[in-house]
Order: C-alpha cells, then structure tokens, then sequence
C-alpha cells in the first residue's frame, strides 16, 4: 500500500528537478501525477520515463502564467481522473540581478511564474477541493524568502510573497480540511547545476558548507519523500508554515 494511493496530483515545473524527483516519489506511492511544463519535449520524455516506471500519469504543455492554461490544465486532469487532490507549485526562475540591476522585466517575469503561477494553480484547483472537502497544497519557497542573498532581488520578492500566500490561503482553507504550506528546499536540480557551474569552485564549496551533510538533498530521497509525507493524511494538522527543506542549511546561515 502506497502513502498516497489513489490521490491525484499536479505539479507545476514538473518535468525536470525537484518537480520531477516528487513525480516519480508519488507514481511509486500509488498517486495519479499530471505536470505542466512549457516544452513539449521534456512532457513527452515524462510521458515516456512514468510509463516505463509502471506509473500512471500525464502530461500537459503550457505555462502557468496563463490563467486560461492553468484552468484548462486542471480541466484535462479532472476530466481524466475525476479530481484533484494535492496541488505542487514548483514552477520557478531564478535570475541574477543586484537591486540596482533589477528591472521591471525580471521583477515582473520571476514574480508572474511563482506567484502568479501558483495562485492560478490554487485557483483553479480550489472548486475541487472544496467538493470534496479536502485538499494540499505546496508552495515552492526558498531560504532566499527569508534570509538576504546578494543577486537574488526579483527571487527573493516573490519567494517571501509565496509565503504570504500560503499563510492566507491555509486560514481561508482551514476549516474545509485544505492544508497549504511552503517549503524552502536545497536540492540537487538543472537550477542548482546551472547555479554551480557559473560560480568559482570556492563559491560552491562556501555555498555547501553552509549545509550540515556537505551535499544538495536528492530531488527523490530527500525532497519527495518529505513532500508525500506532508500532503500524506499523517500531516494533516500541518498548515500554513514553511518548512525548510534543507538539510540545516538556514541553521547555518
Ligand atoms: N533546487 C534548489 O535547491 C532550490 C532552492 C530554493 C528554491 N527552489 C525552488 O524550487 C522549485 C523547483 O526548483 P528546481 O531546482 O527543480 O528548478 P528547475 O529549474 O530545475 O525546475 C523548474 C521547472 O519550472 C519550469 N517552469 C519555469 N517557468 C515555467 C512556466 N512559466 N510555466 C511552466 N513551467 C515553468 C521550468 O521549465 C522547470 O522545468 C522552484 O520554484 C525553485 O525556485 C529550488
């Protein structure tokens, strides 16, 4: 018996990363997992891989700073299995820029794939949820949200205002058995690669000293197990946090 068996699950981004190291946590604990991701592509290779792996599944080309295609997204997945259970935001870009730096196209592009992404996402998920009276919902923060980081200004806006939203939406929600929190992951993805490979060596090792283990979280072992933990039945009284995801990392900071 899976930890999730039966549910339906969407994920945002979930066609690379730590998106797709949940799919495949999910798919093995007995979930339904649809993704939207924006290359058609990557979407047929996640058709492919979660066939092979015996996993039920689908995939869905768009982006989520479209309402209509977000909608149209949780449509196709209620139509195909029903409902929808459990809701991943993980939909996200990080682009360097100092305060100065920053103009209104970084501040409005990161800001309209996370927080506009994944508002549409709840959005569009909420009339299910409230039918069936219950639901989850992740948000993808960061450590960035809470603590400064040099070059991370439009990130850093639009991961705290993550966790604005999660905190409304987990009152607003409260009381139909709808849980929604944020978590602050540090895990071992395309993002993290790019990240390291454009930094000194003594960057990264500075960056990785700041995690306890010496290592990014595995995007299966570390992060999707957390994450089907959490929208398991056994975290049902967790709602509103974020929960760092980490390794100890913001300990050290
Ligand atoms: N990896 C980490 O250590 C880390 C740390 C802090 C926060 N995060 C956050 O976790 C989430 C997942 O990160 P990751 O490391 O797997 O990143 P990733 O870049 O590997 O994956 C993100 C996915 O989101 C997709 N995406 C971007 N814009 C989109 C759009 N408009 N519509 C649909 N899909 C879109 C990308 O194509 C990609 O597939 C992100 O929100 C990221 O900011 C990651």
């Amino acid at each position: 018996m899976g930890l999730l068996d039966g549910k339906v699950a969407v994920i945002s981004g979930g066609t690379q990363g730590l998106g797709l190291g949940i799919a495949h946590v999910f798919g093995r604990e007995g979930a339904k997992v649809a993704v939207i991701g924006r290359t058609p592509s990557k979407a047929e290779a996640f058709d492919k891989d979660m066939a092979e792996r015996g996993y039920e599944a689908m995939s869905y080309v768009g982006d989520v700073t479209s309402k209509e295609t977000v909608e149209k997204f949780i449509t196709a997945v209620v139509e195909k299995w029903g409902t929808v259970d459990i809701d991943i935001n993980c939909a996200g870009i990080y682009i360097p820029a100092t305060v100065m730096e920053t103009t209104d196209e970084i501040l409005y592009k990161t800001f309209d794939i996370s927080v506009k992404g994944s508002l549409y996402m709840m959005q569009a998920c909420y009339p299910y949820f409230h039918k069936q009276g219950s639901g989850k919902v992740i948000n993808w923060g960061s450590i960035a949200g809470n603590q400064g980081l040099e070059l991370h200004t439009s990130y850093s806006i639009s991961k705290a205002a993550l966790q604005g939203l999660t905190r409304v939406a987990a009152l607003e929600w409260a009381r139909e058995n709808i849980q929604v929190n944020c978590v602050n992951p540090a895990g071992d993805s395309p993002l993290w690669r790019e990240w390291e490979a454009n930094q000194p060596p003594e960057m990264v090792e500075a960056f990785l000293n700041q995690i306890p283990a010496h290592r990014m979280g595995d995007a299966e072992e570390d992060i999707g197990r957390a994450i089907a933990a959490l929208c398991s039945d056994y975290c049902n009284w967790i709602t509103s946090r974020t929960i760092w995801l980490d390794g100890g990392q913001g300990a050290t900071r």
